[in-house]
């Protein structure tokens, strides 16, 4: 029987698009997800199991059942405010229960582990562009509690046989385009989220936090990666980690930013009629500009973006709001 692979948090938004990608290609799956923020329904392949990630007996059984080679770990809390407000929340659910999993894993001799990391790590970098090798300063608990994951993983790869990947993610955007899953985040605070659901009549406006920023249309420019494209980067993380690759930690993005007024034009674009927009006072940490130095990912993994494109990024996000919308009437 086909050795297994563990998906922590594989009912949420990014972890249930890696879960199609690899379900589609035959991989053996088990999905343990606690619905604390995922969807059931949103697991189309493998085995679904309603449990949380740092109960090291029920992950003791499903590395033994499994027989599990390779873990993915998506679960965690990933809203900044509620990491400013909550921190013990954040370090209790991403970083302790990160440390169990880790035990379990160093425990049944698990080789390789794809980890789940944030652009937040990098805090308000000099520049516009964060590279790998940029010190980590992150500016919130969400972005500390991730830093420390990362560290226990780097010296747990060091004194063990387990291989990791390290993936942080820029700002993730977009739907599957089969339109089988979606973002599905309840109470969303991303932009292009938080716009699809403005153009779906879910609700009323869009703020746009800050216009006097030290950039060309005075609005906060980012990296938006569409999910599909990050999913693949996971699906080529766990091949180059099969044939033998060391650890290593890689940016996901594309390299270039949009600013929140393009991101607004393009809604608009799509939508075929404007969506309401207030301006505001920026919101406190954000930084200008975070785009992703790109090279690194590019170099060392066989990863070819498909949807490197807002057009298509937002089209997806629309079209998945629509159903929602859909579904709630
Ligand atoms: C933040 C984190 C990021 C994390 C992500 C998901 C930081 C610096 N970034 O991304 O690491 O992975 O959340 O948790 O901590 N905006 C508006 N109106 C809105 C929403 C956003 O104008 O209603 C603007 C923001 O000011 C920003 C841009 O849109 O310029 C993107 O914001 P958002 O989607 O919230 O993501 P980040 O803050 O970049």
């Amino acid at each position: 029987m086909k050795r297994g692979i563990l998906v922590t948090g594989g009912a949420g938004y990014i972890g249930s698009h890696v879960v199609k990608q690899l379900g589609a290609i035959g991989e053996r799956l088990v999905v343990l997800d606690n619905l604390s923020t995922g969807f059931a329904d949103a697991v189309l392949y493998g085995d679904f199991v309603e449990g949380d990630s740092g109960d090291m007996d029920r992950v003791e059984t499903l590395l033994r059942d499994y027989d599990v080679d390779a873990v993915l770990h998506f679960a965690a809390h990933t809203i900044v405010p509620e990491s400013v407000a909550d921190p013990l929340k954040y370090y209790g659910n991403n970083t302790c229960k990160t440390r169990n999993l880790l035990q379990c894993c160093a425990e049944a001799g698990v080789k390789h582990f794809i980890f789940s990391s944030t652009a937040a790590v990098y805090g308000i970098p000099p520049g516009a562009y964060a590279a790998e090798d940029s010190p980590p300063a992150p500016i919130n608990p969400y972005g500390t509690s991730k830093w420390m994951s990362e560290m226990m993983l780097r010296d747990l790869s060091q004194s063990s046989d387990l291989k990791h990947v390290i993936l942080r993610y820029f700002n993730v955007a977009g739907s599957d385009p089969e339109g089988k899953i979606g973002q599905s985040t309840r109470k969303a605070t991303l932009l292009i989220k938080v716009a699809a659901e403005v153009a779906a009549g879910k609700r009323e406006k869009l703020l746009i936090f800050g216009t006097d920023y030290p950039t060309p249309d005075g609005t906060g420019v980012r990296d938006y990666i569409h999910v599909s494209d990050l999913a693949d980067a996971h699906v080529q993380a766990l091949r180059y980690l099969r044939a033998g690759g060391t650890s290593v930690t890689l940016n996901c993005g594309y390299g270039h930013g949009y600013s929140v007024r393009q991101v607004v034009d393009q809604v608009n674009r799509v939508n075929g009629l404007p969506i309401a927009v207030e301006e505001q006072p920026r919101r406190p940490g954000d930084p200008p500009e975070l785009v992703a130095a790109v090279e690194k990912i590019r170099r060392v993994l066989d990863w070819t973006p498909k949807y490197d494109n807002l057009e298509v990024i937002v089209r997806t996000s629309l079209e998945w709001e629509r159903k929602l919308a859909v579904r709630r009437a």
